[in-house]
């Protein structure tokens, strides 16, 4: 049984926008709610471990790490193991053994899952002023941390633990897991090349960062590689690498699915749009680049349904001309609608959850749409009758045109209105 007096020696669990707070640099301690000061006294190192059913491991790496880090910072580091609530009560044992490590703290999250905000809901609680992450599953040898945080000494802002540098490598990977690892890589290099080739294992998930670097920096972390978010929002000036064997799993099973592939795909299109030059230039013009780009993209799936069914309806079953373009176009809306709702505007449905308003904002972007749909009817006769245009180039014209106005539409009236709702009350 977990008594009351143990959860209370769980670390609460913070909430709020993702990113690792400033450090107070005044000695003025802060007055919380009750009036009484509470001390925040800083650490040299804060150390995350990010689990979930890792009770066969967790035990023996809390003793490596703190063996490791007793030599070269005793007295002046914290291990954090934030745990999502794992099944084999991975959060209990370790707060068992808090007991043993006075060095060590515990989070049980409950309401949130993910390796990459589990690191930063870690960051957000630690008192280092410098922070790391390392898996709670013994992959990671914990005997490189010195070399890690003596680069930091050295001047680094951020130092990676690297499978692909001297003394790096991958124990008994097999030939499959070794081609996807560095296919991901070489896609990250395509897509994002300022980032994932500044560093020879982007895909890492053990490295060092100075607070400074990433404090106060919002993080909008998908998937697995937290890596990515600290060297694409981060102001990393210095970079360090460190040689290390992935290890062999020991205990336990790895997470990893195809969807952490896809993830990865997404989170590089992200940091891509919202970083670098296009970031700056989306944030200049207060224009959503990355999103109208979406839009574009999904109004291209809508081409191909709607060309095919024109096509099929048209020319195979020599239905009117018309009437098979509002068909073609209204089953085209339908699946704009889908993408659009699962990925344009992915973080505005999120908010609002429920059969009833998904409804609503179907019938919003119909209507919109609708309009662009006797707008392209207009033009298409305009382009067909008027111009004699051919009917599928004429048709194609009037798509352009439409997809511009619907966007400039839903900008203006579904999207911005939707966005400005306050999220339904739970
Ligand atoms: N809190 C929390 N929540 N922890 C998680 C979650 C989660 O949803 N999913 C995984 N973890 C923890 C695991 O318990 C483990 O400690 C660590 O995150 C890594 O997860 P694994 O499932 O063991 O991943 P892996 O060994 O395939 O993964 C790693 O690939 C890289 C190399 O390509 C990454 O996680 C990197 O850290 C690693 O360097
Ligand atoms: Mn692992």
């Amino acid at each position: 049984m977990f008594t009351k007096a143990q959860q209370q020696t769980l670390l609460p669990v913070p909430s709020g926008l993702l990113q690792a707070p400033r450090l107070p640099r005044s000695p003025e301690p802060p007055l919380n709610s009750n009036g009484v000061t509470s001390l925040i006294c800083p650490v040299k190192f804060s150390l995350i471990v990010p689990t979930y059913n890792e009770r066969d491991n967790i035990e023996k790496l809390v003793q490596q790490l703190s063996r490791v880090l007793d030599q070269v910072l005793p007295d002046d580091y914290e291990l954090i193991v934030v745990d999502d609530d794992s099944r084999d009560r991975t959060w209990e044992l370790a707060s068992q053994l808090m007991a043993s490590y006075p060095s060590l703290r515990v989070m049980r999250r409950q309401q949130e899952k993910g390796l990459s905000t589990a690191v930063i809901r870690g960051w957000q609680v630690a008192k280092g002023e410098v922070l790391g992450v390392i898996d709670g599953d013994l992959q990671h040898p914990p005997d490189i941390v010195p070399q890690l945080l003596g680069a930091i000494a050295n001047g680094a802002d951020l130092a990676v633990a690297s499978r692909h540098v001297d003394g790096g490598g991958v124990s008994s990977w097999s030939l499959t897991r070794r081609i996807l690892s560095r296919g991901a890589q070489i896609l990250g290099l395509v897509l994002l090349p300022r980032v994932v080739s500044s560093v020879s294992d982007p895909m890492s998930g053990y490295f060092v960062v100075r607070r400074s670097a990433i404090a106060g920096q919002i993080l909008h972390p998908l998937g697995y590689k937290i890596l990515l978010e600290v060297l694409g929002r981060g102001e990393i000036n210095q970079l360090a690498e460190v040689g290390y064997v992935f290890q062999e799993r020991e205990a336990g099973r790895s997470k990893v699915t195809w969807k952490q592939y896809v993830d990865y795909l997404h989170h590089l299109l992200r940091l891509r749009l919202s970083t670098g030059r296009l970031g700056w230039l989306s944030q200049r013009l207060e224009f959503p680049i990355g999103r109208f780009l979406r839009f574009a993209a999904v109004g291209l799936s809508g081409l191909v349904v709607d060309m095919g069914l024109l096509y099929l309806l048209h020319g195979l079953f020599g239905l009117g001309l018309t009437r098979s373009a509002i068909a073609a176009s209204e089953l085209a809306i339908l699946n704009n609608f889908l993408w659009n709702d699962r990925w344009t505007f992915q973080d505005v449905a999120k908010r609002q959850r429920g059969n009833r308003t998904v409804l609503k904002r179907l019938i919003k972007f119909n209507v919109v749409c609708l309009m662009g749909v006797i707008l392209k009817v207009l033009l298409l006769n305009l382009l067909f009758n008027g111009l004699h245009i051919n009917a599928y180039l004429a048709n194609f014209l009037a798509i352009v045109v439409v997809t511009i106005w619907n966007f400039w539409l839903n900008l203006k009236l579904s999207w911005r209105v939707t966005e400005m709702q306050p999220s339904p009350k739970a």
